[in-house]
């Protein structure tokens, strides 16, 4: 962490692997007024991934690591976290499941936003499954990562009605708008209590 006007800057990095509408969101909140993070490192599995553009436009450097073989990624990962001094990790639309051995050294300093409320809908598709389920709610989750897929503590949730006339793109586009809400807060509740 970094010394700013006599306040700690925890440094973040934001995994990604496409759109990045959270880095986004997550950006914004860094660069607000008396905040207390800084984005450092945007880490990418996928070079088409348009975060990457969000990233550089932002002074934000990137690191695109090929995950044909996991474990060397995940080590080329590790080792810029290291270098760059990073505090806590931001996954933020990232498509690869973090191994035990990743998750070890950043154990309860790793965060995840999900498409659903969690616990149900673990996992890809979550709105198709909301929906072929005929749920009356969905929403969103950000949640601590730990080495079971989309099961950490829960930091916060955001419930949305689902209208009859929703479909998959209705659904998605309204969750995601909540997500990009719920990221910062999430994040900033977290920091409150864990830093
Ligand atoms: C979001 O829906 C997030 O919940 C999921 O992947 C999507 C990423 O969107 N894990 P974006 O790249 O942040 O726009």
């Amino acid at each position: 962490m970094v010394k700013l006007n006599g306040k700690k800057k925890i440094k973040i990095s934001v995994f990604i692997s496409g759109r990045g509408s959270n880095l986004k969101s997550l950006i914004k909140f860094s660069k607000r007024k008396n905040s207390n993070v800084e984005i450092v490192l945007v880490v990418s599995d996928n070079k088409k991934a348009k975060g990457l553009l969000i990233s550089k436009k932002n002074g934000i450097k990137c690191l695109l690591v090929n995950y044909k073989n996991k474990e060397r990624a995940e080590k080329k990962i590790l080792i810029n976290l290291k270098k760059n001094n990073i505090d806590l990790i931001c996954l933020a639309g990232f498509m690869k499941v973090l191994s035990k051995n990743f998750i070890k050294p950043y154990i309860n300093k790793i965060l995840n936003i999900h498409p659903s409320l969690l616990p149900k809908y673990k996992g890809l598709n979550t709105h198709k499954k909301v929906l072929n389920n005929n749920e009356k709610f969905t929403g969103c989750t950000v949640h601590v990562v730990n080495s079971k897929l989309d099961s950490g503590k829960i930091i916060l949730q955001k419930k949305i009605k689902i209208m009859k006339k929703d479909n998959e793109r209705t659904l998605s586009l309204k969750v995601l708008k909540q997500e990009n809400l719920i990221y910062p807060m999430a994040l900033k509740k977290f920091i409150d209590f864990n830093f």
